[in-house]
């Protein structure tokens, strides 16, 4: 049986089989159909609507601010630019306090905006709502490490789980997130030995934000990666517009660069 669905686009067991054959996979953050298209006929598996966002589109100092409305503005968007990449969109800061506004929002950005999957930061309570939507057949990727919706917390944005201790703990998040049902898992700017030791252990795809080259997939926001986002660009992104004429061009360059691993480099990994 074909995992790709009948208009040969990504499907969440297509991206599964990615991972089982080794074949890495290339995700991107887009917030317009225009953008969209670009990524998608470049060929990139996953598209994020994320709530960065709220820093790159909006303009703000952090994703809190952004409203479910926002994204799910922005999903219709990206879905109307989108023929073969698998659509997901980001649930915003305390956008699903209890199970009946994540059943909200899973109709509005799947039933109503197109996404085939949501992302979901962090664990603790987050974990019931995940196998809760799970089981109403809503596909959920998990989203562990650096999670920008606890800035105010963690104080910045910066490696995590540099200790043991917290190693354990992160690891002990993502199995549970696994149990709960997740048919992805990015690991934001952790270190690259524990992703690739998740990458080889979990069954679903862990796809690496920062994370070095030992994931399943990378992904990276669009933005960064064209070098056109507010402020310093982080060091685990490449900008690779740069010396390419256009962005289809640096779209297609990120892509080969991920499947054939030579993104991220060891000077682009963090720890
Ligand atoms: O919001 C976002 O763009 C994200 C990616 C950085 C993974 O969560």
């Amino acid at each position: 049986m074909s995992e790709a669905n009948n208009h040969g686009a990504m499907t969440i067991p297509a991206l599964l089989a990615m991972k089982q054959r080794g074949e890495r996979i290339a995700a991107l953050t887009a917030y317009d159909a225009s953008m969209a298209r670009l990524a998608d006929r470049a060929g990139v598996d996953l598209v994020l609507v994320g709530d960065s966002l709220g820093m790159v589109i909006q303009g703000h100092a952090s994703t809190l601010p952004v409203r479910l409305e926002d994204v799910a503005y922005h999903t219709a968007a990206v879905r109307r630019g989108l023929e073969r990449a698998l659509l997901v969109a980001d649930l915003p800061f305390l956008s699903y306090p209890d199970r009946e506004s994540a059943f909200l929002a899973a109709r509005r950005l799947i039933g109503e905006c197109g996404a085939a999957m949501l992302k979901l930061e962090g664990a603790g309570y987050v974990i019931e709502l995940v196998a809760a939507l799970v089981e109403r057949e809503v596909p959920v990727c998990g989203h562990l490490g650096l999670t920008p919706q606890s800035v105010l917390r963690l104080g910045g944005y910066r490696l995590q789980a540099r200790e043991e201790d917290a190693q354990r703990r992160l690891a002990a998040d993502a199995l549970a997130l696994v149990e709960a049902g997740i048919s992805a898992l990015v690991l934001e700017c952790v270190p690259s030995e524990l992703a690739r030791r998740l990458a080889r252990e979990l069954p679903v795809p862990v796809i690496g934000i920062g994370a070095g080259p030992g994931c399943d997939g990378q992904i990276l926001v669009s933005y960064d990666l064209l070098g056109i986002s507010p402020g310093r660009r982080p060091r685990f992104c490449r900008d690779f517009l740069a010396g390419r004429g256009s962005v289809s061009e640096a779209f297609a360059a990120y892509v080969r660069a991920v499947k054939e691993g030579d993104f991220p480099s060891a000077a682009e990994t963090l720890a």
